[in-house]
């Protein structure tokens, strides 16, 4: 039987995952692909390290990924170190010793995706990264293969766990913010730098990688408009319940022809909604694509397993691809389109203004948001303190409208606290 030798760099959870499942399931993996997928060499940093996730033949063991990747018994080179400079390197590396990689590494793909991908064109190798995106979840190889013959014209995505698992927990119990961090980051969801997570970073570097190949177009990454759920306070989450719905941490992408919208924030999402019951750490996917209508893509978006699963399962496909003699096309941003400018995208909004609670400061809200083309659908007020709260659900309008007319109202006399602004999910 035929053996294809793997390198992994790194042994982290993820790394330990790869190992533990290649291993429980290797007879089933046998039997799938009629052949054997056997580690050969681990890249770790200390190779003395006591306590590992897995245990592991400490021959296997280097800090030399240099030598490991230009080995020749090793075929296919799995990146899970991280971040996009020791990976960078290992993985252009890897490709021009002609190997096949696998990676779990969002930052890298979403950030130098074009300049790893022309390596491994040019080399005649593949580059698999389902684990990079919604963990488990196969999201990639749904918008690669399995509407491959579709076109898909927007999605709502829930991408980031930590922020999931926060804002639900915050959504039932309405403990603090920071508290509830400290709980994901045990539960092992939240990157090193928890801010990637909770400021949206994590989530935009995976909606790139998601409406690149959606698209078709090369996405500029550090350009898509991003908040983070940090902004969110429980009070906000008691009126989303009030008006019928549930804050959750969105991305957004939509196909308008010449640009391309894409952005990152928590938002007001309808209760009636399916990604309103996504909750915990679960990440999920609604696609709305011409000839299938809507579909959605639901599962584990973090953790060993579900994760290592993804890995494996691209090792798998690509050792199934070694055994083709024509190598199979792959998908690449045809084009570049530029992102519509966050001032043009088109939302409802959840607007809160602490105000003084005095005659005629109603009215001068109102005019201001109209003057700016600024429709009011509800308006509220709570009494209960002062300043009052004032929260208006707005119509459809321009985002650049509604900030102009934030600035203004913002400088108004009766008004304390600056204008709070969640967008509506539609
Ligand atoms: N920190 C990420 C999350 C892990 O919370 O979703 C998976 O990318």
């Amino acid at each position: 039987m035929r053996t294809i030798g793997v390198a992994l760099l790194g042994l982290g959870h993820v790394g330990g995952g790869v190992v533990k499942l290649l291993a429980e399931n290797a007879a089933a993996i046998e039997a799938r692909l009629g052949a054997r997928i056997e580690v050969r060499a681990i890249a770790v940093r200390d190779p003395g390290k006591g306590k590992r996730v897995v245990d592991v033949d400490k021959a296997l063991l280097t800090t030399d990924i240099d030598a490991v990747v230009r080995r020749p018994d090793i075929d296919l080179v799995c990146e899970l170190i991280g971040g996009t400079t020791e990976a960078k390197a290992a993985v252009l590396a890897a490709i021009a010793a002609g190997k096949h990689v696998v990676t779990a590494n969002k930052a890298l793909l979403a950030e130098h995706g074009a300049e790893v991908f022309a390596a491994a064109d040019a080399a005649g190798v593949d580059v698999y990264y389902e684990a990079a995106v919604c963990g488990g979840v196969p999201i990639i190889r749904v918008l690669r293969e399995g509407l491959a013959s579709d076109r898909v014209e927007q999605l709502w995505g829930i991408v980031n766990g930590t922020s999931n698992y926060i804002l639900s927990t915050m959504t039932e119990t309405r403990r603090a913010f920071g508290d509830i961090l400290k709980d994901a980051q045990q539960l092992g969801y939240a990157e090193a730098d928890p801010t990637l997570d909770v400021g949206g970073g994590d989530a935009r570097h995976k909606l790139a990688i998601l409406a690149s190949l959606c698209f078709g177009s090369a996405i500029d990454c550090d350009a898509i408009a991003m908040d983070g759920i940090d902004t969110v306070e429980p009070i906000d989450l008691d009126y989303a319940e009030k008006f019928g719905f549930v804050v959750k941490p969105l991305v957004i992408a939509r196909d308008h022809g010449a640009q391309i919208e894409a952005r990152v924030h928590p938002a007001f999402v309808p209760a009636n909604w399916l990604l309103a019951d996504v909750s915990g750490a679960k990440n999920a996917v609604y696609v709305q694509s011409y000839a299938l209508g809507p579909s959605l893509y639901y599962g584990a978006g973090a953790g060993m397993l579900p994760t290592a699963m993804a890995v494996v399962s691209d090792i798998i496909e690509i050792s199934r691809n070694m055994a083709m003699t024509t190598r199979p096309a792959r998908p690449r941003p045809r084009e570049a389109r530029p992102l519509m400018p966050l001032a043009d995208i088109r939302a409802r909004y959840y607007l809160r203004f602490g105000v003084h609670d005095q005659p005629g400061v109603l009215g001068q809200l109102a005019t201001v948001l109209g003057a700016h083309r600024v429709s009011i659908q509800t308006v509220v007020q709570d009494a209960d303190r002062e300043p009052v709260w004032v929260v208006v659900l707005t119509h459809e309008a321009r985002e650049g409208d509604v900030r102009a007319a934030l600035a203004e109202i913002d400088r108004l006399p009766a008004v304390r606290e600056r204008a709070r602004v969640i967008r509506i999910a539609s």
